[in-house]
């Protein structure tokens, strides 16, 4: 080896790999606006959809006339649920184990749900014939608050099931229930509770918030009647199971349905779902023999496609007088609006929520949730969210508080007497969760450090006396949380949707030259998976980042997969793609020790190449291989080298992290100023840190919308008063925080290359942190919990009602 030879370190860094903070590829053709979305999509001859929606929130629907919008010019066809039930297709399945109209079916049961599909030559045809569909209704009472929809008298939602005492998910108590759900041990639960020294209580509701992705949701369905084939492209977080869906519901084969998703401009669980918009769009298409383009609008995306949240939870706490938690028990009321359309795995109705007691060594817990019908919108998607797991983090973090305040203890404290030790990993939690690995006072101890706990802890003891004095009206809030996640649905023994095992899958191949593409079930709708999936390749295989194409989106090219949600591209199909290049790499190993003329055994593996073990001056590169796979592979071995890999994740993967958020709470304007947030995230081996980072800010961000201002509102008629960026708070860089961030690497030790998600973290970690640091403002004056958002009327309410304004 003369000087000139780069070092191995040398052509590790060249290949850029991970750990690399490689550019995100995706962004040439972003930032110069080149990007394929939906909305580009123009096909000859093509049609456009816009839908009626209801004013109701509940009402019977006496009759439609389409006579009027069918004259506007441009109007083709109006389509209701009378057309659809020629197809059979007026109510469709949904991921939940329900059923939903797809166009009002004799009564609407929220406010602006689907009631008629016209189609026209242009969008403007469309939005006229909208306004010309006459539809007369009949009002009905309407109930839109989830603690009063099992009161004996409430309006009944759904009368369609209003006798079945069966539901996809067991016995149903009253006919707006859907389903009870429970986990832990109660009897266990219950005596901790018995004997407890100290015991909190306090109902922690999570309220309706919505995903704002810049994209709504729309699609474009071309059925050619000759071949008898639907090409449906989409905004759709998981292609292959609207395929499949598709096909179960439409009967057309599933071969003959082609499923494309093409750029997607935010996604965060509210493009994983099947919208009446799609089903109309299809039979249009199918009616016609046109393509036909449906695309909702701001309002139509925040007030009829998938919701989040909306859990109303009763959570209580037991804990010794020194500070030590004995018990926990949540019984929670979620609200699913008026169809069970919720985005969970079969088995789990109430998603992954038993992750409650967080990172906290609970003896004993129990967590009980009645699901229910009320007069909103359909959907409970995870919202940058694992199933379910933000509402349980937000609890679990807020009760944490509440009992600190109550025991008289610091935060920080509290938390690093309860958190579970690096030395109990793997954590069996007492829900039955196996936490794979972690080290969370590391993490804490590491912040707490970073942002000098201890002096802003004195210096808002010091402000708290000048506001006792009256020398301040500012009051200085300190939110700590440590929280835990539980991302990569899933193990399939664990996790279905509609029967179909959640794995996941890559399939690659190298080409003669060295170059290569990968493709893959999940479906990047910001996340930058055609950089960092590449790194992966780059590292397992040793050939540059740069030469492998990677493809998501595509039905027909794609290998079976169940779709980017819930931060489980990385612990699947980032496992998948490790795991397919190792079968690749095996492969090539073989055709080194050939051309060698060396046993198998005898060749290492060195950053890009194969060498000779004791002789690294023989070697053959993984590009020299690659020609080889097709020239000169050993007698009897089959050409090529491409592999595929379909990975069903042993178990789930458990980031976990430690944020403190610093405010400053004015307290005759509410108005609340965010001093400092220093997030430290720990998603085991980092891919892309300035992806992550990237991740992060814009989690923090959402945390940052949904904890201090987000709110899908009804009043009590079911209006929603919330339906457009003027009243539902969107954070922009002018309000945004500056955000720090930090990290720690605790591997996954079950992971092929041990890394865990990270997406959805600071959305799961950030809002609770907001939460208790403008609750930890007005705790010393006996307030223990003030529901979220944390707006400024709100918190101005708050300070009110503590008597604040004299
Ligand atoms: O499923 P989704 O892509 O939303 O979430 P994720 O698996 O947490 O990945 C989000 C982005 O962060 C992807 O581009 C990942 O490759 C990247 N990431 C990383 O660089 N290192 C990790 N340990 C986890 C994710």
């Amino acid at each position: 080896m003369n000087d000139m030879t780069p070092t191995s370190a040398e052509r590790a860094a060249k290949l850029e790999g991970m750990g690399c903070k490689r550019k995100r590829v995706e962004d040439i053709r972003f930032v110069q606006g080149k990007g394929n979305y939906v909305d580009d999509i123009k096909l000859p001859g093509m049609l456009y959809g816009d839908l009626v929606r209801s004013p109701h929130a509940h009402a019977r629907v006496k009759k439609i006339d389409t006579a009027k919008a069918a004259a506007v010019p441009g109007v083709v066809a109006v389509i209701t649920a009378e057309t659809l039930k020629t197809v059979n297709l007026a109510w469709m399945p949904t991921l939940a184990g329900d059923v939903q109209m797809v166009l009002a079916d004799g009564k609407v049961l929220y406010q602006n749900q689907e009631v008629a599909f016209v189609i026209a030559e242009s969008r403007e045809a469309a939005a006229d014939g909208v306004e010309l569909v006459e539809v007369e209704y009949e009002p009905l009472p309407v109930n839109v608050d989830p603690l009063k929809a099992m009161a004996p008298n409430a309006p009944v939602i759904r009368e369609d099931i209003k006798d079945k005492t069966d539901g996809a998910h067991g016995k149903r108590k009253h006919y707006n229930h859907i389903f009870s759900w429970a986990a832990g041990d109660k009897a266990a639960a219950d005596a901790a509770f018995a004997k407890a020294e100290v015991t909190i209580k306090e109902l922690i509701v999570y309220p309706r918030c919505h995903p704002c992705p810049l994209e709504t949701c729309q699609c474009v369905a071309s059925f050619d009647k000759i071949k008898g084939e639907l090409t449906l492209w989409g905004t759709f977080q998981a292609p292959h199971v609207i395929r499949t869906v598709g096909s179960l519901i439409s009967k057309i084969p599933e071969h003959k349905i082609h499923v494309i998703a093409p750029d997607i401009g935010g996604g965060f669980g509210n493009k994983v779902g099947a919208y009446s918009g799609y089903i109309c769009a299809i039979v249009a298409s199918i009616v016609t023999g046109r393509p036909v383009k449906w695309a909702e609008d701001r309002i139509e995306n925040l007030s009829t496609t998938a919701f989040a949240r909306d859990f109303h939870m009763e959570m209580e706490i037991a804990a010794t007088r020194d500070g030590k938690v004995t018990a926990m028990r949540c019984y929670t009321i979620a609200d699913h609006g008026a169809f069970d359309a919720c985005a969970n795995a079969t088995k789990w109705p109430a998603g992954l929520f038993s992750i409650i007691s967080g990172s906290y060594d609970f003896p004993a817990a129990y967590c009980l949730v009645d699901g229910v019908y009320t007069n909103k919108a359909p959907g409970g998607v995870a919202y940058r969210c694992s199933f379910r797991v933000t509402e349980a983090a937000y609890c679990i973090e807020r009760a944490m508080d509440i009992m600190a305040q109550k025991l008289g203890m610091d935060a920080a404290e509290f938390r690093m007497k309860n958190l579970i030790r690096r030395e109990q990993f793997p954590y069996t939690s007492a829900f039955g969760w196996q936490y794979d690995s972690g080290d969370y006072h590391t993490a804490l101890n590491k912040v707490m450090e970073a942002v000098g706990y201890r002096k802003l802890r004195e210096e808002q003891k010091a402000r708290r006396e000048a506001f006792k004095r009256g020398e301040t009206r500012e009051l200085m809030g300190i939110g700590v949380t440590t929280f835990t996640e539980i991302v990569g649905a899933g193990p399939s023994r664990a996790c279905d949707i509609l029967g179909i095992a959640m794995f996941d899958s890559a399939e690659i191949r190298i080409h003669p030259t060295g170059s290569g593409i990968c493709r893959l079930g999940t479906k990047s709708q910001g996340q930058g998976h055609e950089t960092t999936y590449a790194q992966i390749i780059a590292t397992e295989l040793g050939l540059p980042a740069d030469s492998i194409t990677v493809e998501e989106g595509n039905t027909d090219t794609a290998p079976y997969g169940l779709g980017t949600y819930g931060s489980r591209s990385t612990p699947v199909s980032g496992a998948a793609t490790a795991m397919a290049c190792r079968k690749i790499k095996a492969k090539a190993q073989m055709i080194a020790a050939y051309m060698l003329e060396v046993h198998d055994d005898d060749l290492e593996w060195d950053v890009d190449r194969f060498r000779v073990r004791g002789n690294p001056e023989r070697f053959k590169t993984m590009t020299e291989l690659a020609w080889a796979a097709y020239h000169e592979v050993p007698p009897g071995m089959e050409p090529g080298l491409e592999a595929i890999n379909y990975y069903d994740p042993p178990n789930f993967t458990y980031p976990f992290g430690a944020y403190i958020c610093v405010v400053d709470v004015d307290v005759d304007t509410g108005e609340t100023k965010v001093r400092r947030f220093y997030a430290l995230d720990d998603c085991g081996t980092r891919i892309n840190p300035m992806i992550i980072e990237g991740q992060i800010h814009g989690g923090l961000t959402e945390a940052f919308g949904i904890a201090m201002g987000q709110e899908i509102h009804y009043d009590p008629e079911g209006n929603v008063t919330t339906a457009s960026f003027l009243d539902y708070f969107l954070p922009t860089a002018v309000e945004t925080p500056h955000w720090e961030t930090d990290w720690t690497t605790t591997p996954s030790p079950h992971h092929p290359i041990g890394a865990k998600g990270v997406g959805e973290s600071p959305n799961v970690g950030g809002v609770p942190c907001f939460a208790n640091a403008v609750n930890d403002a007005f705790s010393f004056l006996g307030s223990t919990h003030i529901q979220m958002p944390h707006d400024h009327w709100r918190t101005w309410t708050a300070a009110e009602k503590l008597g604040l304004h004299g």
